[in-house]
């Protein structure tokens, strides 16, 4: 990067590699099938060659990372990052969205570093409270969603109720592009909405390889399925005539999202999955910067970092930060300057991983996802640029905590290495730390979104800041944005409530529950209160 002649050269090579990228996280509820999704997609994408290899969970061969010793003690994994893989003439990026017990701010955050969303539902479960707190997340950015109906093989609710219950809980169109043959638990295959014609779908053993598939015309299909496949045209049609009908237009706008039936466990519909994923979704766009001007992609090397996590290698203290390209090409060496301190970083170890698997990262386009080794500079937000012009994107929204706990040092002499540990969880968005009248600060709050972030919290005041903390769990649940912080006292009023001042200077007004919310908007219809849930 440099001179005009060489820079023309590149930035049609980064419109070209970033054209090719497809990057997107599975939005699910814990056992709708992520990790069964995401070998299936690796599988047909042959990044590897046997289901299992990026297994996700306790007891099962494969990634289970291992960067703490409280993650294994629980067998689950807290490592978070991109899979890549090649389909077709794409470059895709699969970055996950840690769930389960750890799912946490990060969660949420994962969903700045996207262009679109995968929805994955259980056929037995539809929407689930999870899913649905994801969702909000990608309506607020407006992040287009393909919705992928899981599990079909199996005893399920029927196809038409699952899309009602898009439109009548989230208000999201259903444009089916396929839908299932045969009822729930005798999956057969489905018909092709957009190419017509019937897939069938052949098991293989244990689903290990890509499930082959039949293409029969309608005739043969009504001849071979019979009122199987008759009822499941008149379905489909039924939707595509009541607004159903697919409009590209709509998936991008994110009104409306295209369905797809299938089983991963099978590999059954994955392929439908991925073909709608490089043809349809949208690749890296221009990324507005702090003042609304949008980056192109082909400026010189932008990106920002969206999850910061330490000691993942126990033999050293190493910190990753895994950071999204928004334009140019970051090439391994390169020193960037860090847009919130001024500094430089150098990028000398830069790393590509999921789960377990690293592999050293030289050159990565809009769209990717590095991390970033020994980064202990750098913070969740961070915008890091190379060359001119500089550029600073805007911070990444907080999001709306769900779980509260007074922290305090075990030992009070140490109060000062349990400011400054505080102070640093803070800053790297580990948790947020609200201080409030009632408490003073002393005794801070920590709120977060996920539990796990206490017991990251916890365990780092006492292995990093030789703090050790006791967390006093509060009994709010139920969360709201005070506008005017004139009126904190009237939620201090109330036993069962209480208003905290967070670092971003929001004011926040917690109760213990829907009631105790009711009760104060009662005695004080006055009280200014707007939702929480993302504060971009
Ligand atoms: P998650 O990451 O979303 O939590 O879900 P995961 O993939 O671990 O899947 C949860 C369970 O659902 C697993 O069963 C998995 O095999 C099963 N599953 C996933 N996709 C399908 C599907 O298309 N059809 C059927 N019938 N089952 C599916 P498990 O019993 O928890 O584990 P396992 O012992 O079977 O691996």
């Amino acid at each position: 990067m440099g001179t005009s002649g060489g820079a023309d050269t590149l930035a049609s090579d980064v419109l070209t590699a970033a054209g090719q990228r497809r990057t997107f996280a599975v939005i699910s509820h814990p056992d709708a099938g992520k990790s069964t999704l995401t070998e299936a997609l690796a599988l047909h994408a042959k990044v590897i060659t046997e289901a299992g290899a990026v297994h996700g969970k306790a007891g099962r061969r494969g990634v289970v990372s291992d960067w703490m010793e409280m993650e294994k003690a629980r067998g689950i994994s807290i490592t978070s990052a991109a899979l890549q893989f090649a389909y077709r003439d794409r470059v895709i990026n699969l970055v996950d969205t840690p769930g389960h017990a750890d799912f946490s701010e990060d969660t949420y955050r994962v969903l700045t570093a996207v262009d679109s969303a995968v929805m994955l539902l259980d056929a037995a479960k539809g929407l689930e409270p999870q899913t649905l707190k994801l969702f909000e997340v990608c309506r607020h950015r407006d992040i287009p969603v393909i919705t992928f109906i899981n599990k079909w093989d199996r005893p399920g609710r029927d196809a038409l109720s699952l899309c009602d219950e898009l439109v009548e809980r989230i208000g999201l169109q259903p444009m089916p592009l396929t839908w299932p043959v045969g009822e729930p638990g005798h999956f057969r295959g489905v018909v092709d909405l957009a190419e017509g014609g019937f897939v069938r779908y052949h098991r293989t053993a244990g689903g290990a390889t890509a499930a082959p598939e039949e293409r029969l015309s309608a005739e043969e299909a009504e001849a071979a399925e019979g009122a199987e496949w008759t009822r499941a045209v008149e379905e489909a049609h039924l939707l595509t005539e009541s607004g159903g009908g697919f409009a590209a237009s709509r998936y991008l706008a994110a009104t409306a999202t295209p369905v797809l039936f299938g089983a991963a466990v099978l590999n059954f519909g994955v392929r439908h999955l991925l073909d709608l994923l490089v043809s349809l979704a949208p690749g890296p766009g221009p990324r507005p910067d702090a003042h609304g001007a949008p980056r192109p992609v082909d400026a010189p090397f932008s990106g920002f970092v969206f999850k910061v996590q330490t000691g993942m290698d126990p033999a050293h203290r190493d910190q990753v930060a895994f950071a999204r390209v928004c334009s140019g090409t970051f090439e391994r060496g390169m020193v960037v300057t860090n847009a919130t301190t001024g500094r430089p970083f150098a990028t000398k170890y830069t790393q590509q991983m999921f789960g377990r698997e690293r592999t050293t990262v030289d050159t990565a386009y809009p769209g990717d996802v590095i991390g970033l080794v020994n980064a202990t500079s750098l913070r969740v937000g961070d915008t890091l640029y190379a060359d001119k012009p500089p550029v600073r994107f805007p911070p990444l929204p907080t999001f709306a905590p769900a779980h509260f706990a007074v922290a305090r040092p075990v030992d009070l002499g140490r109060a000062k290495q349990f400011r400054r540990g505080v102070e640093q969880l803070n800053a790297e968005g580990v948790i947020q730390v609200l201080v409030s009248d009632r408490r003073g600060d002393a005794a801070p709050v920590f709120a977060a979104v996920g539990p796990m972030q206490f017991e990251v919290a916890a365990h780092r005041m006492a292995a990093e800041f030789k703090a050790a903390i006791r967390l006093d769990p509060l009994p709010y649940s139920t969360v709201r944005r005070l506008s005017d912080p004139a009126q904190r006292v009237l939620v201090d009023s109330g036993s069962r409530g209480e208003a905290l001042l967070r670092s971003d200077g929001v004011y926040l007004a917690v109760f213990n529950d829907d009631i105790a919310l009711g009760m104060a908007r009662r005695q004080h219809p006055e009280l200014k209160l707007e939702s929480a849930l993302h504060d971009a």
